[in-house]
């Protein structure tokens, strides 16, 4: 089989100027499109950091290993798709609740650092469902 003359790689050339610097323009809107998409599929909300430490959360819970307490990780796949889900886990962080995991239960918030705003655990629960 004979290679033929006319590529791929030729056949930019043969268009105008024009088109081809308006062809390098889609890539790169594409490509930065992309680029965003990818950004935004893999964002976190940021850590509330103050909050998770004045609740001490990170004493029983990690990111993606279960440890103390389910992973919020795992926390965030078992609810993610649930839309009803993080009223119920906002209640929960401030009132306790049924058992979900295993036999032990999350301590109320006054055992973890005080009491805990509606405002607040709903920060809570939007980043632990993002993880
Ligand atoms: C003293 C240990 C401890 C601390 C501190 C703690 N948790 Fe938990 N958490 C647990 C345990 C144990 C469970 C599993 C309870 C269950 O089975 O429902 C749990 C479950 C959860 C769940 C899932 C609840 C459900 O119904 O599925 C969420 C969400 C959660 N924790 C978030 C937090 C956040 C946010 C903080 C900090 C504000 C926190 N936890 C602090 C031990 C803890």
């Amino acid at each position: 089989m004979s290679p033929t003359p006319l590529t791929v790689a030729t056949a930019p050339a043969t268009l105008s100027p024009m088109s081809r610097s308006a062809l390098i323009l889609i890539h790169a809107v594409a490509s930065c499109a992309m680029a965003l998409h990818g950004d935004i599929a893999h964002a976190q909300v940021p850590e509330p950091t103050a909050l998770v430490d004045q609740q001490h959360c990170m004493f029983c819970h990690t990111s993606d290993a279960p440890f103390l307490a389910p992973s919020f990780r795992q926390i965030a796949q078992r609810y993610r798709d649930k839309p009803d889900a993080r009223f119920m886990l906002e209640d929960k962080l401030r009132h306790g609740g049924k058992v979900h995991w295993g036999d032990m239960a999350m301590p109320l918030p006054e055992d973890r650092g005080g009491p805990l705003s509606a405002e607040d655990a709903h920060t809570l629960v939007q980043w632990v469902l993002s993880q």
